[in-house]
């Protein structure tokens, strides 16, 4: 009797100590499995006589129900201890916003080019680049601005010594590109038309103001086939003018102008209406340029390595980031190169917010913000 009373508080012991639900379980499998403790005390009881028996089996049976309980309480016990610490780890702080705040943002610029190139790509452009470092024939001489033409004064440019072991050499002298106009001609030396690009790029010239910095963007254009009229190029810019503004009935004037790579030339104004602290696209009778064009000069279309006779084309070009500050209302440029997070937190787009003229050029109807 006294072996099992020992036993019985051995085995509560155990029981109370066990820590997880695995050892409580291997705890009752050493007491009351098939070769437990009890068990064997039990299978023993049938050598004893009669007297004994009945007393011993008795007291195994208060004993066996007592450790029963015990185990059972044990479980509830760690059943609870688990399911707390469960809890625990999975935690939801519903204080937290629903997701990641975005952190970074488009740029204006970006977001632009984009646009841009859903509209043209739309009407079947191609979109190509060229060098920011440009030679003198493909950034002047071959956009029919020979050497002593007046028109290169109108562009401060840039100009990059070809060996800087050696004094500067106007002549061979390389340029930061004062516009993107020279990729036209880098795209007639490869391709023979029909040709129908755009191409967008930084371009340089020594200027600083609100409206005006040293480094900005353009976007140039170039339609060359048989039979293109001053008509298609009217018709095209128009269409892609209504397109950016996202106006249908957006007033647009052409006005003669003078360009060196073009003739004739003109020049695009957007109807608006200006007034001391605001400018509204699209309403009043005042004008605003926003871009020049015109049919390519055949001097060009020469330098390109194209027959004058045979092919006719128009060209455009427009400022990347004057567009920018007037669908977005940005009043100074100059703010667009300082890198000013706040500045990007409040002009910058969310990135996933991508243009497309299906889904929306400037606005996509709230999907990602
Ligand atoms: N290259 C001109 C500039 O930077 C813009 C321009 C005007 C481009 C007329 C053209 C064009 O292709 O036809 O001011």
């Amino acid at each position: 009797m006294e072996n099992i009373l020992n036993l019985k508080s051995e085995i509560l012991a155990q029981i109370t100590s066990a820590a997880d639900l695995k050892t409580l379980d291997e705890v009752r499998v050493s007491a009351m499995g098939k070769k437990g403790k009890l068990t064997e005390l039990m299978k023993n009881l049938g050598s004893l006589p009669l007297e004994e028996k009945i007393a011993l089996g008795k007291s195994l049976n208060i004993i066996k129900n007592e450790i029963e309980q015990a185990i059972e309480s044990q479980k509830n016990i760690l059943e609870a201890k688990a399911l707390d610490e469960k809890l625990k780890k999975e935690t939801i702080d519903v204080t937290l916003p629903i997701r990641p705040e975005t952190q970074g943002r488009i740029h204006p610029i970006t977001k632009i080019y984009e646009e841009i190139e859903a509209i043209f790509g739309q009407m079947g452009f191609d979109v190509v680049n060229g060098p920011d470092i440009e030679d003198q024939f493909h950034n002047f001489n071959a956009l029919n601005m020979p050497a002593n033409h007046p028109a290169r004064q109108m562009q401060d440019t840039f100009y990059i010594n070809n060996d800087p072991t050696m004094p500067f050499d106007m002549d061979s002298a390389y340029v930061v590109r004062t516009h993107t106009s020279g990729i036209q001609i880098r795209t007639m030396e490869k391709q023979q038309p029909p040709i129908r690009i755009i191409a967008t790029g930084r371009t340089y010239r020594s200027d600083y103001d609100a409206t005006h910095t040293p480094m900005f963007h353009q976007v140039e254009g170039l339609v060359i086939d048989k039979n293109i009229t001053m008509a298609h190029l009217k018709g095209c810019l128009y269409d892609f003018m209504k397109a950016f503004f996202e106006l249908e009935d957006l007033p647009v004037r052409y006005r003669p102008s003078y360009f060196p790579f073009t003739e004739p030339s003109a020049e695009l104004d957007i109807g608006c209406l200006k007034s001391k602290d605001e400018l509204k696209i699209g309403a009043g009778t005042d004008w605003l340029e926003v871009l020049g064009c015109g049919m390519v000069h055949p001097n060009v279309l020469r330098a390109g390595g194209i027959n004058p006779d045979e092919y006719q084309g128009f060209a455009f070009g427009m400022g990347v980031d004057r567009l920018a500050m007037l669908k977005y209302g940005i009043p100074d440029l100059r703010t667009f190169f300082e890198s000013d997070v706040r500045w990007m937190k409040h002009y910058g787009f969310a990135p996933l917010d991508f243009s497309s003229m299906t889904g929306g050029l400037s606005d996509n109807g709230g999907l990602t913000r």
